[in-house]
């Protein structure tokens, strides 16, 4: 008698605790269910920051220590992501690329310019390397109102390295001067500063081999010439 009655009791525990465990699942299910719900674009944030090195400041190099050593080969690869758009012989989707670098924006003529772009070149004179740089790093963050509708190139070294093909392709900019400081400053939070006394010894590119296109830009340009080789450029 009494080992059914200690039965009936063990059954009747178990049966309340596992109403009671059926309740707490159905209860959290109904709080975390909707939780899910309620973030439907949560992925979509985090495959957005994936763009590499995001937590270094990316600041244009000092364009003297690290376009002479630029790979222009493999800008020229990177430029196949340019091509659907531009070319270099003529206005397509975008404008005709041959001479950009030192071309004043938005000036290529017969290109029906986007109002942005025109406010842009306003107020800036000439596509440099720098204004290149931060452009092509995310355009339509960098120019309001662009209708160059390219994400970006996210890695710096695939925007030195076009930059340098594009150079090739009718650029009228010179390499300045190295400026040993300004690139130990830049390399820093990558974490490799090149060593600062080791003057890099340009390879003779250094000065302004190209004589300025006439009509194009004033002697400006040619302030900066280097002096030949590796001559350490004592700060005047
Ligand atoms: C989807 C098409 C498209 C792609 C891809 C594209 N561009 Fe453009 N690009 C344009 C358009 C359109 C303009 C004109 C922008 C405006 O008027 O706002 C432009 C303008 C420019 C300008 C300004 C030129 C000037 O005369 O002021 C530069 C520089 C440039 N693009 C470089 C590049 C480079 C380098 C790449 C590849 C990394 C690239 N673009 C990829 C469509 C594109």
């Amino acid at each position: 008698m009494s080992d059914s009655l200690a039965f009936n009791k063990y059954a009747g525990a178990l049966l309340a605790t596992g109403f009671v465990i059926a309740l707490l699942v159905n209860a959290s299910g109904m709080v975390f269910g909707d939780d899910k719900v309620a973030k439907p674009g949560f992925k979509v944030e985090v495959a957005e920051d994936t763009g590499g090195g995001a937590a270094v400041a990316d600041v244009p190099p000092d364009w003297g220590t690290v376009l002479p050593k630029a790979d222009a080969a493999a800008g020229l690869a990177v430029f196949a992501k340019c091509q659907s758009c531009h070319s270099l012989t003529a206005n397509g989707t975008g404008p005709n690329l041959m001479g950009v670098e030192g071309r004043h924006p938005a000036t290529e003529a017969g290109f029906n310019y986007s109002d942005g772009m025109k406010a842009f070149g306003a107020k800036q004179p000439v596509w440099d390397y720098d204004h290149l740089y931060m452009f092509l790093k995310g355009p339509q963050a960098y120019v309001a109102g662009t209708k160059m509708t390219f994400v970006g190139l996210k890695q710096p070294a695939d925007r030195i390295n076009l930059i340098a093909y594009l150079r090739t392709q009718g650029g009228t900019l010179p390499i300045p001067a190295p400026n040993p400081a300004a690139a130990a400053a830049a390399a820093a939070p990558a974490g490799a500063a090149p060593a600062a006394g080791a003057a890099p010894a340009a390879p003779g590119a250094a000065a302004p081999a190209s004589a300025a296109k006439p009509g194009d830009k004033p002697a400006a340009a040619t302030t900066a010439a280097a002096p030949p080789a590796g001559a350490t450029t004592a700060p005047k």
